[in-house]
């Protein structure tokens, strides 16, 4: 009979050997080359299945415009741009724009252009300052939260200053508080599917004052001009 530890070794060399089979297979799904001259491309001129150019509303250089109704997508993280182009496509997160653009890509067609907008480090633009007593009451929620309401600290998961936890959390400094206080409103009503335990219930704790703070607060954490990081 073979002794104990030749059998181990044979049984943990068969695990090892599936285990290695099943990354090897999984990489070959998700790790071929983004192509971020195609994902150029699809910025300006959309793509074959009809989605139109993303620089008409994201700009080229992904810092959108100054209107707040489009969020600024550069240097977020492939990974969490992709993420969210997907779940558009799945119904994971609901919008009458972004929903048809979505489906109109191939997978390629969002790794690629996911890839493009998550090299861009461009300046944020200069906008008007909102008061400071909504921009201290923001920062406040964003960094201590309240403990009386069981609210927790949004920079305990979006990091320091917002900066994002790359690759699944995004930055929040520098985004426009239109944009940040509409998703915030989407969780709330469903619209926005995904992180049902972080956002959705985060957001669900949101009066409609703090929701105006945050994001008053995180659209100036960096001065105009100044790169988001990542
Ligand atoms: C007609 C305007 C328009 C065009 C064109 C457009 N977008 Fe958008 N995009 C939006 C709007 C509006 C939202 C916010 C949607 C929401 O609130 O759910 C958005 C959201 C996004 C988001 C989510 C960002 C985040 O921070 O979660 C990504 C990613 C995105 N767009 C990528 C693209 C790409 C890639 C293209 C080009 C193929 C594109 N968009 C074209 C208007 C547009
Ligand atoms: C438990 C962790 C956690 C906490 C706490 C948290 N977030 Fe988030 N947040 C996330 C994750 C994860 C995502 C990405 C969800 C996805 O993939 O769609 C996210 C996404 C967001 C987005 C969407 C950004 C975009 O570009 O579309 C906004 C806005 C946001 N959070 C605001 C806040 C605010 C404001 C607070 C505090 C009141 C907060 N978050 C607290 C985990 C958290």
């Amino acid at each position: 009979m073979m002794p104990a530890s030749i059998r181990y070794a044979v049984a943990s060399g068969a695990i090892l050997a599936s285990l290695t089979a099943e990354a090897t297979a999984q990489s070959a799904n998700v790790t071929r080359a983004a192509d971020t001259k195609h994902g150029a491309t699809i910025a300006a001129q959309g793509t074959a299945g009809g989605a139109p150019g993303c620089a008409q509303c994201h700009a080229f250089n992904g810092a959108s415009d100054g209107s707040g109704a489009f969020p600024r997508i550069a240097g977020q993280s492939a990974y969490y741009l992709s993420k969210q182009l997907r779940d558009f496509r799945s119904g994971q997160r609901d919008n009458a724009v972004m929903t048809p653009i979505a489906k109109a890509m191939t997978a390629e067609d969002i790794d690629d252009v996911a890839a493009y907008y998550a090299g861009l480090h461009s300046p944020v633009l200069p906008l008007a300052k909102p008061d400071t007593a909504l921009i201290k009451q923001g920062e406040q929620l964003a960094s201590v939260g309240d403990e009386g309401r069981g609210l927790q600290a949004c920079n305990n998961c979006h990091g320091p200053g917002g900066a994002g936890e790359a690759p699944a959390i995004p930055y929040l400094a520098g985004q426009y508080a239109p944009y940040i206080a509409m998703e915030l409103r989407m969780w709330q009503r469903g619209f926005r599917k995904s992180s049902p335990n972080g956002m959705a219930f985060v957001s669900k704790q949101l009066t409609d004052s703090d929701i105006s703070a945050v994001a008053a607060y995180y659209q100036q954490v960096l001065g105009a001009g100044e790169l988001a990081a990542q």
